[in-house]
C-alpha cells in the first residue's frame, strides 16, 4: 500500500500505509498555539494478531477510542506499548491505561517523572540505542543524541527525544526534535524563527537547543541508515506529513549540525 498523508478530519483513525495508522486531535500550546497533536499507531504483526503500539498517546476523545477499539478487534492484536516520544510528550497516557488494560506507559527519564504525571509507568532505557528492540523488525527505536534540556538552568541536562522508523511504509516520525509545517499557515512563532514552509527543519530554538552537535549529526546519520522516504510530524495540521524525498532534507540537516559552533553558546569562549 502506498504511503497516504491525506487524513479527512480531526480524531480520525487514517490508514497511512500497511500496518501504520493516526489520528490528529486538537491541541493548544500553552493554551494559544494551535499545534494539535498527532498519535502514530503501529500494529506490530507478531504471532496470534500480535501487538499495538501508539506513539505519543494524545487526547482520548470517544470517536478516537471506538476506533482503537475496533482495530484491535479487526486486527486481533492488542495494544500494549503507549510510548511518549520525548520529554514533552506525556499529558494523556493515563487515559488510555484506564481503556486499555493490558498496555504500559513508557516515558523518558527526566522532565516528564518530575511533573508527577498521576498515572504508573516505566521508563525508556535512555543508555542504550534503541530502547525497545523487542518491537523489531516491524518499528526501530533510536535514542536521539545530543539536545539539551532548555529548563535546566545549568544548560548541562540532555533532552531525551526519540525517533522511530516504520521499515514497512518506510515513514519515521519524531516529537519535537524536527519541526515541519506542509500545510495550512505556519505559526507566527514558527516564522519568527525562520522557519520555511515545506522544509524539515530543527527544533524551532535551533542551535540553543542543542548540547552537543556532533552527537545531533551522529544521531540524523543514524535515521538516514534506515533509508526514509517518508515523514510523520506529530503536529501541524491535517495531512502535515512528507510524502517522499525526506533522505535530503535529512542530510542537509545533518550538514548543518556538523558545521555548527556551539563554543560561545557553551560559554567557554
Ligand atoms: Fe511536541
Amino acid at each position: 500500500m502506498p504511503f497516504h498523508s491525506n487524513e479527512s478530519d480531526f480524531d480520525t483513525l487514517h490508514q497511512v500505509s500497511d500496518h501504520l495508522y493516526c489520528y490528529l486531535t486538537k491541541f493548544l500550546f500553552n493554551g494559544t498555539v494551535p499545534l494539535n497533536n498527532r498519535s502514530i499507531v503501529v500494529h506490530l504483526p507478531f504471532a496470534q494478531g500480535g501487538d499495538i503500539a501508539i506513539i505519543n498517546p494524545a487526547e482520548l476523545s470517544p470517536k478516537v477510542l471506538a476506533s482503537l477499539k475496533s482495530l484491535e478487534q479487526s486486527t486481533g492484536a492488542k495494544i500494549k506499548y503507549l510510548i511518549s516520544p520525548g520529554d514533552w510528550h506525556y499529558l494523556f497516557i493515563g487515559a488510555y491505561l484506564k481503556e486499555f488494560p493490558e498496555a504500559t506507559a513508557y516515558v523518558p527519564p527526566g522532565r516528564i517523572p518530575s511533573k508527577n504525571p498521576k498515572y504508573p509507568f516505566s521508563l525508556i532505557d535512555i543508555t542504550v540505542e534503541n530502547p525497545f528492540p523487542q518491537l523489531r523488525p516491524y518499528l526501530e527505536v533510536l535514542n536521539f543524541r545530543g539536545m539539551r534540556d532548555v529548563e535546566d538552568p545549568q544548560k548541562i541536562r540532555p533532552r531525551y527525544e526519540l525517533a522511530f522508523y516504520h521499515p514497512e511504509s518506510k515513514a519515521f516520525t519524531t516529537a519535537d526534535i524536527f519541526m515541519y509545517t506542509g500545510v495550512g499557515e505556519m505559526s507566527a512563532g514558527f516564522k519568527a524563527a525562520g522557519l520555511r514552509f515545506g522544509v524539515l527543519e530543527f527544533h524551532f530554538m535551533k542551535a540553543t537547543m542543542i548540547l552537543d552537535s556532533e552527537a545531533v549529526a551522529q544521531s540524523i546519520g543514524k535515521i538516514l541508515a534506515w533509508k526514509p522516504e517518508n515523514y510523520i510530524c506529530q503536529h501541524g495540521g491535517l495531512g502535515n506529513m512528507i510524502a517522499g524525498g525526506v533522505c535530503h532534507q535529512l542530510e542537509d540537516l545533518r550538514q548543518w549540525a556538523l558545521g555548527l559552533d556551539l563554543t560561545s553558546s557553551k560559554g567557554h569562549a
